[in-house]
């Protein structure tokens, strides 16, 4: 039997399957999932709406804006923006928007009140070095990126959108390297995280992988 309050940490880069397979985990364990690569992103969006681009209009942005999560969406401001985060315009911008410190420490301290007291199964980048270095199960997504960038242009092509597949990976190369590169919170692998390269499996397989490491307590 699961501790009810058990924190679980997925982080990846772009494209590695992480939010699928941390909502996932989440339903089949019955714990909360939250998607803190979303939060970023509504940021993101909101900014591009008001036309604020400057980082002080950012982090304003960021310390003016409610994000809740409820039934698998994500509320910003109270209104529904699961389908709008994941415009390609945010796509762009969203890397820019999480290297500012002061937005990360505002999206951080969030973070970690919505896992306070609660069991949850939570994914981004940074889960296991800063929001949750404590968890209980930690988990490192990877795939190779011609693999990552198809699973975007699929997704895309999905929603109508017909983006060029060349570049979509320079896109993802683009923004892993600044994500791994940003002085505040750098993406990297927790020491103790366990790597699950996803790389020619689907969806079922990792979960089922991810969730055997759980059953055996393998931390
Ligand atoms: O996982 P995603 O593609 O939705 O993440 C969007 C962006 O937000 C990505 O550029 C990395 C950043 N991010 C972050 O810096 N820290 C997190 N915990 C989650 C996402």
């Amino acid at each position: 039997m699961l501790d009810k309050n058990i924190k679980i940490a997925i982080d990846g880069p772009a494209g590695s399957g992480k939010s699928t397979i941390a909502r996932i985990l989440a339903e089949k364990l019955s714990l909360i999932y939250i998607d803190t690569g979303a939060m970023y992103r509504a940021i993101t969006l909101k900014a591009l709406k008001l036309g604020k681009f400057t980082k002080e209009d950012i982090i304003s942005v960021a310390e003016n804006s409610q994000i809740d999560f409820d039934g698998g969406k994500i509320y910003l401001d109270g209104s529904d923006v699961s389908e709008e985060i994941r415009k390609p315009a945010v796509d762009e911008n969203v890397s820019y928007v999480a290297s500012i410190p002061e937005v990360r420490e505002k999206l951080v301290v969030l973070q970690k009140k919505m896992a306070e007291k609660k069991g949850v199964v939570m994914d981004g980048r940074d889960v296991g070095t800063v929001v949750l270095p404590d968890a209980d199960y930690k988990f490192f997504l990877t795939a190779k990126v011609e693999e990552r960038a198809k699973r975007r242009y699929n997704e895309l092509c999905k929603k109508g959108i017909f983006k060029d597949y060349e570049e979509i990976k320079k896109e993802i190369i683009k923004r892993d390297k600044l994500d791994a590169e940003r002085e505040c919170s750098p993406f990297k692998k927790a020491e103790d995280a366990v790597e699950v390269d996803t790389t020619g499996k689907d969806i079922e397989t990792v979960v089922k992988e991810i969730l055997e490491y759980i059953k055996k307590g393998v931390k």
